[in-house]
């Protein structure tokens, strides 16, 4: 048979992530984390499909989100996207599958998401979100528990991140005489904080009245007290609800910053919105992001209030100190013919411990010299005079102490 082979190397595609054993348990390790959380509050698992009908995230996304979408034609000539996130995914499944069951409902998701974006440091065009959405509730209480829960999960693993809660029906609400399309373009500007642009289309559209409240309020960022300074810019805004939620979050002593700028890069958020900053990411230090939207209606449902955040994994896997718990590694090493005795040997050790035995036919000096490269805790020597007392030899790698024992005992000595 003819082999060619090629010089070309083929690189993974821009914006893409290869996951080594090292960092994929530290990866697990984090899921695990907020698995345990989700599910101590109720949540329960649920996974969508990889792809959807664009529509479903043309719908109601925001503009910022089409153009970086992953859209492509089947060979049936639908146009379909990879999901950019999961909040749209997860409604539509709510709507086509789970209108009947009790309400509210908790689901959580871990999943990954493909955005058309400039990858850089932090932003990749495959990532992974660990999210929830809790739906059915209108309750400012709904509100308190997703924010709670996020908190608690960026708590545990130990991040240095600012929590800051906003409403985004202020913003809308100083804009409610704008077209949507209009509203919707400076939203994502504020959502960037991109003054620059900013000024210009307010500007342009002849809103430069308007300059002055935005700024402000894009300004306003601090405790409860912040709220008595918007009322005196917005008098005509109903605070009482991020109030409330705000007064219960602080009994309930989670630690955020009341923040009016929030804008959000989505366009379906209704009310509470909420984002998590973190030290030590560089620009992409947004590492959660969430609030209350409505979108079943636009799905062909009732119209059902829910509420929920999409933590940014990868961010949070790059910044976060875990201490992965590594089970004991053990190699069993053994002499040519006694294979067989060192798979069943291998096999009693597994409940206990990871199990290595050879599959290069090497030699026993060259099988423990393996041991020492990929670390491992025990060497268990299978040698033909020892097993016929009954025994193997361990030996400890690290103490380099060495012993022979009965086949017994093996279990006890790890
Ligand atoms: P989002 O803010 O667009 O919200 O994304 C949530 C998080 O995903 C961000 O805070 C960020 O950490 C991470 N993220 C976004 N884009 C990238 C990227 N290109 N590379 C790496 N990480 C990224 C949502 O997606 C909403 N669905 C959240 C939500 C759930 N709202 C209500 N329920």
């Amino acid at each position: 048979m003819l082999h060619l082979t090629f010089d070309v190397k083929i690189e993974r595609p821009r914006g893409t992530r290869d996951f080594l054993p090292d960092e994929m348990e530290k990866r697990r390790a984090i899921e695990r984390v907020m698995r345990r959380i989700a599910e101590s509050y109720g949540y329960r698992e649920v996974l969508t499909p990889t792809f959807e009908h664009l529509e479903l995230f043309t719908i109601k996304s925001g503009e910022g989100i089409v153009e970086e979408i992953y859209a492509f034609k089947d060979k049936g000539g639908r146009d379909l996207a990879l999901r950019p996130e999961l909040t749209a995914p997860v409604m539509r499944m709510f709507v086509n599958e789970c209108t009947g069951m009790p309400k509210p409902l908790r689901f959580y998701y871990f999943a990954n998401c493909f955005r058309y974006e400039r990858p850089q440091r932090g932003r990749y065009r495959e990532f992974w979100q660990f999210g929830v959405e809790l739906i059915g509730s209108n309750s400012y209480l709904a509100d308190v528990e997703v924010i709670s829960l996020s908190y608690e999960i960026m708590k545990t693993l130990k991040l240095k991140f600012d929590l800051h809660i906003g409403h985004v029906g202020l913003l809308r609400h100083v804009l409610r005489d704008l077209d949507e399309k209009k509203a919707e373009r400076i939203m994502r500007l504020i959502d960037k904080k991109d003054v620059e642009n900013l000024d210009r289309f307010l500007d342009e559209i002849g809103r430069t009245e308007l300059k002055d409240v935005i700024y402000t309020l894009m300004e306003l960022v601090g405790g409860l007290d912040v709220l008595d300074e918007a009322k005196e810019i917005v008098r005509d805004f109903d605070f009482s609800y991020i109030e409330r939620v705000a007064q219960t979050l602080e009994s309930l002593d989670v630690e955020f910053k009341v923040d009016l700028g929030i804008a959000r890069g989505l366009d379906y958020y209704t009310g509470i919105v909420f984002e998590a900053y973190a030290e030590g990411l560089g620009a992409q230090n947004q590492i959660c992001g969430g609030g209350s939207y409505r979108l079943a209606h636009l799905f062909g449902g009732e119209d059902t209030p829910a509420t929920g955040f999409a933590l940014g994994f990868d961010r949070i896997a790059e910044i976060c100190e875990i201490d992965v718990e590594r089970p004991k590694k053990v190699v069993v090493v053994s002499f040519k013919g006694l294979e067989i005795e060192a798979w069943r040997i291998a096999n009693m050790l597994r409940d206990k411990a990871v199990v290595v035995t050879d599959v290069m036919e090497r030699s026993v000096k060259r099988q423990l010299s393996y041991a020492n490269d990929i670390d491992a805790d025990y060497a268990v020597i299978v040698g033909e005079r020892e097993l016929k007392e009954g025994k193997v030899t361990i030996k400890n790698l690290r103490t380099m102490e060495q012993r022979t024992v009965k086949m017994e005992e093996l279990l006890s000595e790890l």
